[in-house]
């Protein structure tokens, strides 16, 4: 059966991301020029759609650069526990960051990578984050950019995943309850 069907309803629709993207987009073309460019650092795994879409809407000249951290396995819940399993290539020292974010959910794996990058001496560190769900923060991070705040259920889509799977589907959508029911481990 098609992977579809396992959606129970869609959250942000694909026209609603282009839009909010393009304006995100805007908001850092007033922060960043050419004179002095920022890295645009991918979270991955769930950041790399966004940071697609986003680093086609910005104007200023910019480097990419890709750092995996571990997730919370098969299950929808965090851990706390924070792992690199992709660095950088590149270093930050004396650079402006941009970190692209997914979803700042409890706060953990953000204020990890934000201990993280602090010691390695940036100009200065701002984070665009895709989704922001307030409601389950349990460390206070700060998010300079945010495309949608959504309430405190599990989303997929659009990079996100459940279980390694939907991280293809185009806009960002809620999941049966049966799916979760179904899953071996959770
Ligand atoms: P935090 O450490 O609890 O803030 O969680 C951050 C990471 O957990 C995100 O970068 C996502 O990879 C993952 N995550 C948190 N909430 C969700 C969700 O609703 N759907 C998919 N992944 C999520």
């Amino acid at each position: 059966m098609s992977m579809f069907n396992d959606i129970e309803r869609v959250l942000v629709s694909e026209q609603e991301l282009r839009d909010r993207i393009a304006a995100l987009a805007d908001e850092m073309n007033a922060l960043y020029s050419d004179d002095d460019p920022p890295i645009l650092v991918c979270i991955l795994k769930g950041a790399f759609m966004f940071l697609a879409d986003l680093t086609r809407q910005v104007s200023f000249r910019h480097e990419l650069d890709f750092m995996e951290i571990s997730s919370y396995g098969k299950g929808t819940k965090s851990s706390g526990i924070v792992r690199i399993l992709l660095d950088l290539a590149s270093s930050v020292e004396g650079r402006h960051v941009v970190i692209v974010e997914d979803i700042v959910d409890t706060g953990h794996t953000l204020d990890y990578i934000l201990r993280n990058f602090a010691a390695r001496k940036p100009a200065s560190v701002r984070v665009a984050t895709l989704l922001n769900k307030p409601s389950r923060r349990e460390v206070d991070v700060p998010v300079h950019f945010v495309g949608f705040e959504v309430p405190d259920e599990f989303v997929m889509g659009y990079g996100l995943d459940y279980a390694e799977q939907y991280r293809n589907v185009p806009y960002i959508g809620v999941l049966k309850p049966e799916v979760y029911r179904e899953a071996p481990e959770n």
